[in-house]
C-alpha cells in the first residue's frame, strides 16, 4: 500500500446550520489547497467529522460513526481522521476520544476552522497528532473561501457565541461569547453572493435579534433590523430569511423591518421551547407566556400572511402535567406552521443536568407522543388552506425521493421539482430541470402535513 496521503477529503457535518456552514468553509478552503472532494469516505484521504453536542443522541451518532472507521485504522488504511465542532470544545469529550479512539489524528474547535489548513499541513508533513481546541473565539476572520451546497442560496454567518445560557443548552459552552460581524463586511459578501447567481441568503446567528454590527466610524451599533434594511437593497437578493430569533430581544424595529425590507421573507422560526411561564423561567428564557403570546399577535398584525415555526422541548426538569398542558394550548392557539419537538436531553455542565425532578423517560415518550399529534394537526390545517392558491416558488433541486403525492410519474420532459414558498413551505411539482434557480408562480392543488404539492400557473 502506498503510504502517500491522497488528496481527497469527506465531510460528516452533524448538528445545525452553523455547522454545515463551517464545513462548506473547511471545504472551500480545502479546495483551494488542492484536494477533491469525495462522496464515499472511504475514498477519502481526510476524513473530517463536523460534531454537534445538542442532545446526548448526537453524542451517540458520533461515537456511533467514529467506532467504525476504528478497524480501518487498525488494518493499516492511511488517511487522516480529523473531528472538529461543538463536540471538542467540551474536556470531557476530548479525554474520551484520547481513551477509547487515540488514532483520530487531529483535533480541533468552532473557533479555529480558519486555521485549519494549516494544522492538517503539519499533522501530513510532520506525521504527529494535533489537538488544537481554543477556549475562546478570537477576532473574527474574514474572507475565507466556501464551497456552498447550493447554487441559488446562501448562508451568512452574522454574529457567532450565544450569551443567553439558558439552562439545558452546551451551545454557550461550545461556542463563545457573542461576537457580530461588522455590517460592511456582510453587505459585502452579500453582495459577492449575489453577483454568483444567489437570490436567497439565510442569515444565521444563535439570537440574531442581539446583532450589534460595529462600522469603523460609528459610535452606535448598526442593530439587527438595519443591518436587514441595508442587506435589502442589496441587487440581485431577492429573499432574505433569518435564524435564530429569541423572543426575549425581538424588537418593535424588527417587526417594522417586515414592513418596510421589500425582500424580508414573511416566515420566522420563533423557538418558545414550553408555553409554561414557570418552566420558561427555569429555562432562564427571560419571557413568560403572555410576553411570547403578545408577540405572535404583533407580528400577524403587522404581517398577516407570516409563516411561524418553533422549537419545543418536552420533558424538562421538573415539567409537569399542568405546564405540560400549556404548550398544548400555547400550540394550538399561535398555529404553527410546523415546529421541531425534542425529549429534552441531560447535557454535562449545564445548570438543568443538576436540577431535581428529572423526567423518566416513558412520561417524556408519552408527552412527546401527544405533542406530534397536535403540531401535526396544526401543520395539515395550516398546509391545506393554500391549496387552490398560487404562490410564488423559489424553484431548488430535483425532488430527493417522490413521496407518493402522485408526482411519481412526471410527463415527458419534466421531472419532479422541490422549492420552498416564501414562507418556507417545501412544495413539489412536476416540471422542466430549467426552472431550478428560478422564482416562479405555482398553483397549489394538494397539501400533506410536511409539504404542499403543486403545478406550474399559466398566463
Ligand atoms: N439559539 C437557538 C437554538 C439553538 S439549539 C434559540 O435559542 O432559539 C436548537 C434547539 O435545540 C433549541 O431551540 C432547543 O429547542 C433544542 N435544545 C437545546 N438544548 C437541548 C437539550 N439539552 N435537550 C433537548 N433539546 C435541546
Ligand atoms: Fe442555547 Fe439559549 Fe443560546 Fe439558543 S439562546 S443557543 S437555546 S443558550
Ligand atoms: Fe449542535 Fe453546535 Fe449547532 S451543539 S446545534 S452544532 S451550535
Amino acid at each position: 500500500m502506498s503510504n502517500e496521503i491522497k488528496k481527497t477529503f469527506h465531510i460528516t457535518t452533524f448538528g445545525c446550520q452553523m455547522n454545515e456552514h463551517d464545513s462548506e468553509i473547511m471545504a472551500g478552503m480545502l479546495i483551494k489547497a488542492g484536494y477533491e472532494p469525495v462522496k464515499e469516505r472511504k475514498e477519502a484521504g481526510i476524513v473530517i467529522m463536523n460534531t454537534c453536542s445538542i442532545r446526548e443522541n448526537a453524542d451517540k451518532r458520533f461515537f456511533g460513526t467514529l467506532g467504525q472507521l476504528k478497524h480501518r485504522k487498525e488494518n493499516g488504511e492511511n488517511f487522516i481522521m480529523c473531528v472538529c465542532g461543538c463536540m471538542p470544545q467540551q474536556q470531557h469529550i476530548i479525554d474520551t476520544i484520547k481513551g477509547k479512539y487515540p488514532w483520530v489524528d487531529l483535533i480541533f474547535g468552532t473557533h479555529n476552522i480558519h486555521d485549519f489548513p494549516r494544522l492538517l499541513e503539519n499533522c501530513v508533513s510532520e506525521k504527529k497528532k494535533i489537538i488544537d481546541v481554543w477556549p475562546e473565539g478570537g477576532e473574527i476572520v474574514e474572507g475565507l473561501p466556501a464551497k456552498r451546497l447550493y447554487k441559488h442560496k446562501s448562508y451568512v454567518n452574522i454574529m457567532y457565541g450565544c450569551n443567553n445560557f439558558c439552562t439545558y443548552c452546551i451551545v454557550p459552552y461550545t461556542r463563545g461569547r457573542e461576537r457580530s460581524r461588522s455590517p460592511e463586511d456582510i453587505v459585502r459578501e452579500v453582495t459577492e453572493l449575489a453577483k454568483d447567481g444567489v437570490k436567497e441568503i439565510m442569515l444565521l446567528g444563535q439570537n440574531v435579534n442581539s446583532y450589534k454590527g460595529v462600522s469603523g466610524d460609528k459610535a452606535t451599533p448598526t442593530t439587527f433590523a438595519q443591518l436587514l434594511c441595508m442587506l435589502d437593497k442589496v441587487p440581485g437578493i431577492e429573499r432574505i430569511r433569518f435564524m435564530t430569533s429569541h423572543p426575549k430581544d425581538l424588537s418593535d424595529e424588527l417587526i417594522e423591518a417586515f414592513r418596510t425590507c421589500k425582500h424580508l421573507c414573511h416566515q420566522i422560526h420563533l423557538p418558545v421551547q414550553s408555553g409554561s411561564s414557570t418552566v420558561l423561567k427555569r429555562m432562564n428564557r427571560h419571557y413568560d407566556r403572555e410576553r411570547y403570546l403578545d408577540l405572535v399577535k404583533r407580528l400577524r398584525a403587522a404581517v398577516p400572511d407570516i409563516c411561524i415555526t418553533t422549537d419545543i422541548i418536552v420533558g424538562f426538569p421538573g415539567e409537569t402535567e399542568a405546564e405540560f398542558d400549556d404548550t398544548l394550548s400555547l400550540c394550538e392557539e399561535v398555529g404553527y406552521d410546523s415546529a421541531f419537538t425534542f425529549l429534552y436531553s441531560v447535557r454535562k455542565g449545564t445548570p438543568a443536568a443538576k436540577m431535581e425532578d428529572q423526567i423518566p423517560e416513558t412520561v417524556k415518550h408519552e408527552r412527546f407522543n401527544r405533542l406530534v399529534d397536535v403540531i401535526n394537526e396544526g401543520s395539515a390545517r395550516r398546509n391545506a388552506e393554500y391549496v387552490g392558491r398560487t404562490v410564488d416558488v423559489l424553484i431548488e433541486c430535483e425532488a430527493k425521493r417522490e413521496r407518493g403525492d402522485g408526482l411519481d410519474r412526471p410527463g415527458p420532459g419534466q421531472v419532479t421539482l422541490s422549492g420552498r414558498t416564501d414562507g418556507f413551505k417545501l412544495v413539489n411539482l412536476a416540471g422542466s430541470k430549467e426552472l431550478i434557480g428560478q422564482i416562479v408562480p405555482v398553483k397549489i392543488i394538494s397539501s400533506n402535513t410536511f409539504s404542499l404539492v403543486g403545478e406550474p400557473a399559466r398566463g
